[in-house]
């Protein structure tokens, strides 16, 4: 049995708790919800979760992670030292070893190992939005203190909600660059589709169906069938054909530069925010 807290029902609270419960076949298969505790301030949240996943609730985070084998933290940014401090001491006096997993961007490893007695193993995760439907892409830098098998044990776990991948931790500004804010763009992009559609003469609902469902399309394609974006983008350019026109006016419109300044423009952020005094999300 693998006992889970989870301090922050919010957001990304909520959507960890749900995958933990519903998972039936990844490495939270056997998570039961009353493994599962999820600590927050405020009652409406935790009768919320309670009632809809049957996981266990407390606004009380040291009685959460007693005897706890991870705690996740999903608190925003500005509010993970209060937290550590709160827990620290439970931390070290649980018989078996615990593994503080957070997922508050710009927070790092080096500042919560630092909050905690020496040892205590930390993982660093950068999830995104579409962990909220099951869809996540998260990456996954462990701290000193933590073994390799208790990263892969957080990744296999994300598992339930999304994919996740081991990255270093000097990684996760590029990270944060293209999935952590990558769903941003992709809405930018459905948006600005659905705008033209209606420039062309469509109407606002039809070109909205007919963007999100080309985005949703084209992502299943790339997701499931085994090719690049390059190859499935070559393989509906026809010599001289309306993709063919439609791709040059992007290309000379500067698309591809756009991207590499935006994602630079992100990463530069990201490590800004990074820096001690963490105040933003
Ligand atoms: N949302 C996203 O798309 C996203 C994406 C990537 C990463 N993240 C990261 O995920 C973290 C959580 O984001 P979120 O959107 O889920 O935040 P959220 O919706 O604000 O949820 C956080 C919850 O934790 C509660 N809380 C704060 N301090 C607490 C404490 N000491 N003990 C118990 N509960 C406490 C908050 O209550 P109060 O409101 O009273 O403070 C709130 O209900 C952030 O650090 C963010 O950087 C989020």
């Amino acid at each position: 049995m693998t006992r889970i807290a989870i301090i922050g029902g919010g957001n990304i609270g909520e959507a960890l708790a749900s995958g933990l419960v519903a998972d039936r076949t990844g490495a939270a298969a056997d998570i039961s919800p009353q493994d599962v505790t999820v600590v927050d301030h405020h009652e409406s949240r935790l009768n919320h979760l309670h009632d809809t996943y049957g996981v266990a609730t407390t606004d009380d985070a040291t009685e959460a992670v007693t005897e706890a084998d991870i705690v996740v933290i999903a608190v925003k940014p500005y509010a993970v030292s209060t937290v550590l401090e709160e827990i620290s001491a439970t931390l070290d006096s649980n018989d078996s070893e615990t593994v503080v997993v957070s997922v508050a961007a710009g927070v790092t490893l080096a500042s919560m190992e630092n909050a905690l007695a020496a040892g205590v193993p930390v993982v660093r995760v950068m999830p995104n939005t579409p962990m909220l439907v099951g869809k996540g892409m998260s990456a996954v830098a462990g701290g000193r203190f933590a073994r390799r098998e208790q990263v892969e044990a957080v990744r296999d776990l994300l598992g339930a909600v999304g994919t996740a991948v081991i990255v270093a931790e000097k990684d996760m500004d590029a990270v944060t660059a293209v999935s952590g804010s990558g769903p941003a763009y992709i809405f930018l992009v459905s948006e600005a589709l659905v705008e033209a559609g209606v420039h062309l003469g469509l109407t606002r609902d039809v070109a909205t169906r007919l963007a999100n469902a080309t985005v949703e399309g084209a992502a299943a394609m790339l997701v499931e069938g085994g090719s690049s974006a390059a190859e499935l983008r070559g393989n509906v350019t026809s010599p001289g054909g309306t993709t063919a026109a439609a791709v040059r006016a992007l290309e000379e419109n500067g698309l591809r530069a756009a991207f590499y300044r935006a994602t630079e423009a992100c990463a530069r952020r990201s490590a800004e925010l990074g820096r001690p005094a963490v105040e933003e999300d």
